[in-house]
């Protein structure tokens, strides 16, 4: 069972990543109106992707009996002062999207709960071919890392 303190930051962070999924889809909407195609594509597969770690959480909340408590999902921004800068915005956002994944890690450890910890957790050196890297580790990097958030 999850504790309240950790079931409403599952919460929270099911809606950044929702939200994370509608910003990257409103650059890619952005790109692609100006004719950046690749960007634009590459970006529509990042919202999927952000889509599916909020499915993955969703699904955990729900593995441990939690309760789903869905929010309102914020509009992203619609235009942007060019390529560069919206880039740069992107990566602004994941590095703020990782300190929210560490921060859920450091919540489980505090409630000591283990299976989040451990969901939350990751080993960079080996595939997630197990849950222990967390339901949000789904890709390798271009490193070999995987990525978290
Ligand atoms: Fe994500």
């Amino acid at each position: 069972m999850l504790s309240s303190t950790m079931q409403n930051a599952l919460n929270v962070q099911i809606n950044k990543e929702q939200y994370s999924s509608q910003l990257y889809l409103a650059m890619s909407a952005h790109l692609s109106s100006r004719n950046f195609m690749g960007f634009a594509h590459w970006l529509r597969i990042q919202a999927e992707e952000e889509t599916a770690h909020a499915m993955k959480l969703l699904d955990f909340v729900l593995e441990r009996c939690g309760t789903l408590n869905l929010k309102p999902i914020a509009a992203p921004a619609s235009e942007f002062n060019g390529v560069i800068q919206l880039f740069e915005l992107a990566l602004t956002h994941e590095q703020d999207n990782t300190a929210s994944i560490h921060s859920l890690f450091e919540t489980a450890r505090a409630e000591r709960d283990f299976p989040s910890e451990s969901r939350c957790g990751r080993n960079p050196s080996s595939p997630p071919s197990s849950n222990i890297y967390g339901p949000w580790a789904t890709r390798a990097g271009p490193s070999g890392t995987w990525i978290t958030a």
